[in-house]
Parts: C-alpha cells; structure tokens; sequence
C-alpha cells in the first residue's frame, strides 16, 4: 500500500505521516529532507542552490552519502536540516528540473521497495501524489492557512532556542510558498483525487482521526 501526503510547510502533513506510519505499520519518507539534504551540501560548499550545476553537485554528494549509508534514515534525520535557511535553499533548488529528476529516482525506489515486516509506505512531500506515486492508494492534501503555520514555526524555531520574530518567519514562509506554488515543474497543488485536511481549527489527534476514517472508508484499513 502507498500512501502520498501534499501539502506547504507547516500544515502538518510531515506529523500526520509519521503518526499514520506508526498506526498503520509503513514504511515513511519526508521527501522534503531529500532536498533539505541535497541544500545543505549545496550550502556547505558555499554553492548557490540556485545555479543548476551547485545544485547537482549536491545531489551527488548526497546519493553518496545515501548509497554508503544502510539507513536512509540516519542522513535525513539530521537536525542541521531543520533550520529555515536550509529550508529555503531547498526550494529554490527544488525548482530546478534536473534536481528534481535526480531526487525522483531516490522516492521512487523507496515507494517500491516491499520490506518484510510492514505494510506499505507513506511518503509526504510537495508532489507525491502528482508525480512521484500518481497511482497512491491514498492521497491526503494537508493545509492550514499561512498564519497558522506561521505561528506554529515560529513556536517551533523558539522552542530550539532561535531567536527569530513572526514576521520574519511569516515573510519567509510566504517566499517560499510562492516559489513552490508557481514552480514550472511539479509545482505544489492537490492531486485530483487527494482529500483535502485543513488542520488550522485542529489539534494533531483530530487529524490523525480524520485521516484514519477516510483510510477505513476507501481501504477497509
Ligand atoms: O517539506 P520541507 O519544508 O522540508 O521541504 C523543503 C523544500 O523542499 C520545500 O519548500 C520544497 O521547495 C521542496 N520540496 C519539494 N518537493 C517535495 C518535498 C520538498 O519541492 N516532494
């Protein structure tokens, strides 16, 4: 079973994926952190991840990285991928197209590995349902409007110990959901077929509730 969850940063999607994960038995992979990962390489050798041959070679230092490491896990879990200067650095280098085609081989492998043990993945990103795994079993688009998420970052980045204010943070978020929205490649949006969560008026157990009614309806799950 695969399971694909859309949505900009913020609304939720990456906890409702990791808590589906753990209720339904699944393989999960934040697809954000593949570019998160390839932009930290990027800025690591004080590259521009805006220029197409910076942005390669991190995504080559990054397979790498994943090929000589037996958990893929271990990579993307780095907490240096969090901060929001990475983040940035991966959108404007997720908007290139043979950055993206690079990373695709990466999801789409992960998406078809069947392991022993679990049920099926889930993948959470910004075109898994369009792009990657079009054929999902089930597609959740998660949102919240810009304040919210905005205000749940900036707790967030506090909570870490960063001084940073919510304008800054709402400008930043702003920035990069324009640039993921209008994106000429696998821009982000809903597939047509996704079921759509606002999680602004929420709390995380509710959506998780919600999600696990739409899973039981169309999939008996
Ligand atoms: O989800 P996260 O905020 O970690 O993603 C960082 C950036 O990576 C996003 O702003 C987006 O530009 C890019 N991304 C993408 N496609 C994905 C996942 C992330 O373009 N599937």
């Amino acid at each position: 079973m695969i399971i694909a969850i859309d949505g900009p940063a913020a609304s939720g999607k990456g906890t409702l994926a990791r808590r589906l994960a753990d209720v339904l038995n699944l393989r999960h992979m934040d697809t954000g952190a593949l570019y998160r990962g390839c932009a930290f390489e990027v800025l690591q050798a004080k590259g521009d991840p805006s220029n197409e041959q910076d942005a390669l070679k991190g995504c080559k230092k990054l397979k790498e990285k994943i090929q000589s490491t037996p958990d893929l896990n271990i990579i993307l879990g780095n907490p240096e991928l969090r901060n929001d200067k990475v983040g940035n650095a991966a959108s404007k280098l997720a908007s290139i197209s043979s950055v993206r085609e690079t990373l695709k081989s990466i999801q789409i492998d992960f998406s078809c590995q069947e392991k022993k043990g679990f049920n099926g993945v889930i993948l959470d990103g910004r075109d898994i349902g369009t792009v990657i795994c079009p054929n999902a079993h089930i597609k959740f688009y998660v949102e919240a409007d810009l304040e919210t998420r905005a205000k749940r970052r900036l707790k967030e980045l506090q909570s870490r110990g960063l001084d940073v204010t919510y304008n800054a943070v709402f400008a930043q978020m702003r920035e990069r959901d324009d640039r993921d929205t209008q994106r000429d490649t696998a821009p982000l949006r809903a597939a047509e077929d996704a079921i759509v969560i606002n999680t602004s008026d929420f709390t995380e157990d509710e959506v998780l509730e919600k999600a696990l009614a739409y899973a039981k309806k169309v999939r008996g799950l």
